[in-house]
């Protein structure tokens, strides 16, 4: 079975957008993935099939009906059995294990919003996760969900062959959650700059400990949250085997 990825929008037209180019594009045609919108005006309210209202008590914008993201979430859920997932300013910090968690499954629903927010009582109905790429605000769901999907279906057997392999990338395990160490290619000079002696020396120990030492400097450098997550685990793993039972 193929990875199934379920977009309720009410713009339908942006997918498969930049997922149906490059290595997703021909993923997608060879059938590693699927991927299915689910217009939400067709779940629309009333004679003019409204999908949002004004926020009660107030306020800018407007608000996602909950009894209309219940029904297209209802209707898709009912024949994919599988995470619900709503972008949101508002969600748990995207990450790359999610991505790889996500990407063991059988597929992903995402509902996208365009509005101010969804009404409450839909989130406390239906307990979609709530998942945000990062501290500012976007127009709307359907970038976000490109963004996780591009990340997630990469990781889809399959779908990266062993030249794009994904073990010893920024945030792996393989990497020991550091940032990647940088990479080179011809020519060999470039506008007076070399290629590094170690990197083309052909001594792949002295490289590994070089590369180890440049993802830790970029790491430190650029991302101390992710140094101190680094050095924790680094002594939790050595205080481990001190510790006495009782
Ligand atoms: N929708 C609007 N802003 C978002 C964000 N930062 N992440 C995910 N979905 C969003």
């Amino acid at each position: 079975m193929s990875f199934a990825a379920h977009i309720i929008t009410a713009y339908p037209d942006m997918f498969p957008g930049p997922l149906g180019e490059s290595l997703h594009g021909r993923a997608l045609a060879d059938g590693l993935w699927h991927m299915q919108t689910h217009d939400l005006r067709g779940f629309g309210a009333g004679k003019h099939q409204n999908i949002d209202d004004t926020p009660a008590g107030g306020g800018p914008g407007m608000v996602l009906r909950a009894d209309v993201a219940a029904a297209a979430t209802d209707h898709v859920t009912a024949q994919a059995d599988m995470p619900l997932i709503l972008p949101s300013p508002r969600g748990v910090p995207f990450s790359q294990s999610l991505a790889q968690e996500w990407a063991q499954g059988a597929g992903l629903i995402f509902l996208c919003n365009r509005f101010e927010g969804v009404d409450e009582r839909f989130i406390e109905a239906r307990q979609p996760l709530e998942v945000s790429l990062g501290d500012y605000v976007l127009a709307g769901g359907e970038m976000a969900a490109m963004v996780m999907l591009e990340a997630v279906l990469r990781l889809v057997p399959g779908v990266m062959g062993k030249l794009e392999s994904g073990a010893d990338e920024s945030f792996s395990e393989a990497n020991h959650g550091l940032l990647e160490y940088p990479h080179y290619t011809r020519p060999q000079d470039f506008e007076g700059r070399d290629i590094p002696d170690v990197v083309t020396g052909g001594d792949h120990e002295k490289l590994a400990a070089w590369r180890r030492a440049q993802a830790e400097a970029v790491t430190q450098s650029r991302r101390p949250d992710l140094w101190a997550a680094f050095l924790k685990g680094k002594s939790d793993a050595a205080g481990g085997f001190k510790r006495k039972k009782g």
